[in-house]
């Protein structure tokens, strides 16, 4: 099959570049002439593991192609849009200009037949207004217009579109199905699940998943803060709830609030779109409260972590991005982290793998440095925001000997409370009690000698 894809970002580029590997033939179009030169050079402008190879196999074998302007889509079997959706400014619900411009300029350049499919995460009656752009500047078309949402997480990109646990097909129109239906088909033969269902259906299946996702990480973020007022330990909560196969034990892992360039968007967009439509999303709308105000009150375990003053102190934080394994700072949880750290009069040195490009613009003030190890040196403390690899078995006797204080503050339970109470640091975790508890707990108790009263005893005994 011949397919264009609009837009070479993420999803685009993963989409493209995997539809390629499956054995069509994929144009991604890029407005952005810098990425689309960078790419026909086999430059890679995002971070994903494993697409550079995938990228250049594909160029190589003749099924990958780059352009910026839309020439030849008229051939195209089908038209992808995979442009971005992002929060509006001023009323946060989902930015659709991108869309329609992009919906605008290949208007002109399509068959009469040409099948158009959203890919982009858009509110629900979007395929509506799209159709609608095109049967006024083409009257008399057949075109169709289809969704068909991504569920791909980004650091697992390549995986997650081969693989998918359902591909959902928004459409009532049967050649419109039939063209899906064969290009997705070498994932069919794999059994991932085809899920037909009308345009709006699937429109608000995207942001329903979404927003579920995110009422899970923030149930456990609560969960985890009841655990450190009970002393109880959120890992086994949560690893005693994920077992139970109705509940499932993915997502469920605490930390400083969900962040990325999905789900903050997504559950604000679908609340705009509920009361637009007079419905309201009481769950969706406390999700996504409690997670703003989340991100900053992180700072709070740092200051308890420093006995109650950061004012003049250096934090060293470890890892930008929302997550490992990508250099996305849209959303990041560190922003405002660090945004509330610098408020309380804390100087920051940060280091991440590969996004600190990205982070720059967003966060000026902090010192980039070139390892975990530089970050630390002469930190009061350390906070660990994002879990990357390297940094889940740092050296830590390295670690302590470069920091002024051994202050470890984990926001993703990345070590045990027993290890780094073994290595001498002070250790603050999500929902788990900290080191100083575990000592309380590990510790044997004293037998008391025979006969010895209780201090109870011996008050009860004094009335
Ligand atoms: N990033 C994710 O993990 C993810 C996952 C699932 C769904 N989505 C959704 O997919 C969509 C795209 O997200 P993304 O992260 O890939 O965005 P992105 O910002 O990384 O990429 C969008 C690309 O579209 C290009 N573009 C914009 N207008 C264009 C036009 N008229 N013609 C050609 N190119 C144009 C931009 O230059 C940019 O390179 C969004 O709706 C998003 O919500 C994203």
């Amino acid at each position: 099959m011949r397919v264009t894809m609009i837009g070479a970002g993420y999803v685009g580029l993963v989409s493209g570049a995997c539809l390629a590997e499956f054995g069509h033939h994929v144009t991604c179009i890029d407005k952005d002439a810098d990425r689309t030169a960078a790419l026909s050079r086999g430059e890679i402008p995002i971070f994903e593991p494993g697409l550079a190879e995938l990228v250049a196999a594909n160029v190589r074998q003749g099924r990958l192609r780059f352009a910026v302007k839309p020439t030849g889509i008229g051939e195209a079997d089908a038209v992808f849009i995979a442009v971005g959706t992002p929060s509006r400014r001023g009323d946060g619900h989902a930015d659709l200009s991108f869309v329609y411009d992009a919906v605008r300029e290949i208007a002109p350049l399509l068959s009469r037949t040409a099948v158009v499919v959203t890919k982009s995460t858009v509110p629900v009656g979007t395929g509506d207004e799209i159709e609608r752009i095109l049967r006024e500047k083409r009257p008399g078309t057949e075109m169709q217009v289809v969704s068909n949402p991504e569920f791909l997480r980004e650091g697992a990109a390549i995986h997650d579109f081969k693989h998918p646990d359902r591909i959902v097909v928004g459409t009532e129109d049967a050649r419109a199905r039939d063209v899906l239906a064969e290009i997705y088909r070498p994932l069919y033969l794999n059994a991932a699940p085809m899920l037909y269902v009308s345009r709006r259906t699937a429109e608000l299946i995207k942001y329903a998943a979404n927003a579920f996702l995110a009422t899970k990480i923030t149930f456990i973020n609560e969960i985890a803060d009841l655990c450190e007022s009970v002393g109880a330990d959120v890992q086994d909560v949560a690893r005693g709830m994920g077992l139970d196969n109705r509940i499932g034990a993915k997502f469920l892992h605490p930390g400083p609030g969900f962040g990325g360039s999905c789900l903050p968007k997504d559950t604000t967009a679908l609340l705009k779109t509920a009361f637009d439509h007079g419905a309201q999303l009481r769950i969706v709308e406390t999700v996504a409260a409690v997670n703003e105000q989340r991100k900053r009150a992180m700072a709070r375990k740092v200051v308890a972590a420093l006995d109650g003053s950061i004012r003049g102190k250096t934090i060293a934080v470890l890892g930008l991005t929302f997550k490992p394994n990508t250099d996305d700072m849209r959303d990041a949880p560190s922003i405002p982290l660090i945004v509330a750290l610098h408020d309380l009069g804390a100087m920051v040195r940060s280091y991440d793998p590969v996004g600190m490009a990205q982070a720059k613009p967003h966060l000026p003030d902090v010192t980039y440095c070139s390892s975990a190890y530089e970050a630390a040196e002469g930190a009061d403390a350390a906070v660990i925001v994002t879990e990357w690899e390297q940094f889940r078995a740092l050296d830590l006797d390295r670690l302590r000997c470069l920091m002024a204080r051994p202050i470890i503050v984990d926001l993703r339970n990345v070590y045990r409370a027993d290890e780094m109470q073994r290595a001498n640091f002070r250790y603050l975790a999500v929902g788990r009690p900290d080191a100083e508890r575990y000592a309380e707990r590990a510790m044997p108790r004293r037998r008391k000698p025979a006969g010895t009263k209780s201090k109870t005893a011996e008050r009860a005994d004094a009335l």
